[in-house]
């Protein structure tokens, strides 16, 4: 991938093939995303020593069956696919406690996912060996997120910090998962159009009137950091702001919600109400899954400010989205220009992109 110029005043965009190529969204797998942290679940999944949970790393997209399990307290993730012939070894939450056995031939493992037996291998050259354990997973946690990744090129602090240093005095460990509050979104985009959207206000007044009634744009602001960026949603006078403590650097402003992207899909809003998490899944070069995850802190909350109508600021920016992913396809659309100071999140994204790739 071309290089992105660092300076914003003369950079343009990716190339357009990026949105639509199928060759890109393939390699896409393996040369970024296997490489990246993902979200996987809360940790009330994994509570208690032994228990496990099945889950697909980024399903849809790359699935590969993983297990995620809690041994005295330490939560792990490691393969779900036994080392014989490939069966799938869990396939609903439950305690391990006695160890895992295939349900195909019988080979038995540990609660750690070490090779235990196998029936009739009597005879087989250099048995058992390393290879027969279950492949362990870099797995880390945040406040109560899990997340995981394969073969993670960025060290998990330098991901994460930014945003623990910025929101970590909220209660986030206590917030309270909503299924209702919840839901899951299908856009006949590219998922690189979906984000480059997200991370920009620029948009805002034009696409979003609602929306644009609570926010002050004028003092709109995105800030960089290494592996995430922050919008800043600064809020007008009596809209729902955060009580924000004098121990942040934030102090004194009018927030009304904390944008945090973090490279490349997920995206973390904190409103006054609580969090609503993002996790953007390509499906195909023009076809991805984002999923909501909604987390209260206080339910009072719920239908006022910048998170309120969560659903219609979706339905808006998907309606653009997916028309701008029929105008790159154009023989007359290659690359754009950034705004200098509405698009500097979009530039950041842009510029990851093609150091990764
Ligand atoms: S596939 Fe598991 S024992 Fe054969
Ligand atoms: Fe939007």
């Amino acid at each position: 991938m071309k290089k992105i110029n660092p300076n914003i005043n003369k950079a343009k965009t990716i190339d357009s093939e990026f949105y639509y190529s199928n060759d890109i969204f393939e390699t896409n797998k393996e040369n970024l995303f296997v490489k990246t942290w993902q979200f996987v679940c809360d940790n009330s999944k994994v509570k208690n020593t032994d228990q496990s949970y099945p889950y697909e790393f980024m399903e849809g997209f790359i699935d590969d069956p993983l297990l995620l399990t809690n041994q005295n307290g330490n939560i792990f993730s490691m393969s779900n696919v036994c080392t014989h012939r490939g069966n799938i070894l869990i396939k609903k939450p439950c305690n391990i406690k006695n160890g895992i056995t295939c349900r195909y031939h019988g080979r038995r493992f540990n609660s750690a996912g070490e090779f235990l037996s196998m029936p009739k291998c009597e005879g087989i050259e250099n048995f058992p060996s390393k290879k027969d354990n279950l492949q362990k997973l870099p797995c880390r946690i945040w406040k109560q997120f899990v997340f995981s990744s394969i073969t993670p090129k960025i060290n998990f602090k330098s991901f994460i910090k930014d945003m623990d240093e910025r929101v970590g005095w909220m209660p986030i460990e206590k917030f309270i998962f909503s299924k209702e509050r919840s839901k899951e979104y299908i856009i006949n985009a590219n998922w690189a159009l979906y984000c480059d959207n997200y991370l920009e206000g620029f948009h805002i007044p034009f696409v979003h009137k609602g929306l644009s009634q609570v926010l002050n744009y004028a003092d709109y602001d995105t800030e960089i950091f290494k592996y995430s960026n922050l919008q800043l949603g600064v809020g007008k006078e009596n809209e729902e702001l955060f009580e924000i403590p004098k121990t942040s650097i934030d102090y004194g402003k009018k927030i009304a919600a904390y944008y945090f992207w973090l490279f490349p899909n997920i995206m973390f809003n904190f409103y006054p109400w609580g969090l609503s998490i993002n996790i953007v899944t390509p499906l195909e070069p023009k076809k991805t899954k984002v999923n909501f995850l909604s987390y209260i802190w206080d339910e009072s909350k719920l239908n006022s400010g910048a998170g309120a109508s969560l659903d219609k600021v979706e339905q808006e920016d998907e309606e653009i989205v997916e028309d701008v992913q029929r105008g790159v396809k154009s023989r007359y659309y290659s690359k754009g220009q950034f705004s200098p100071s509405m698009e500097k999140g979009v530039h950041h994204f842009h510029q990851l992109l093609s150091k990764f790739i």
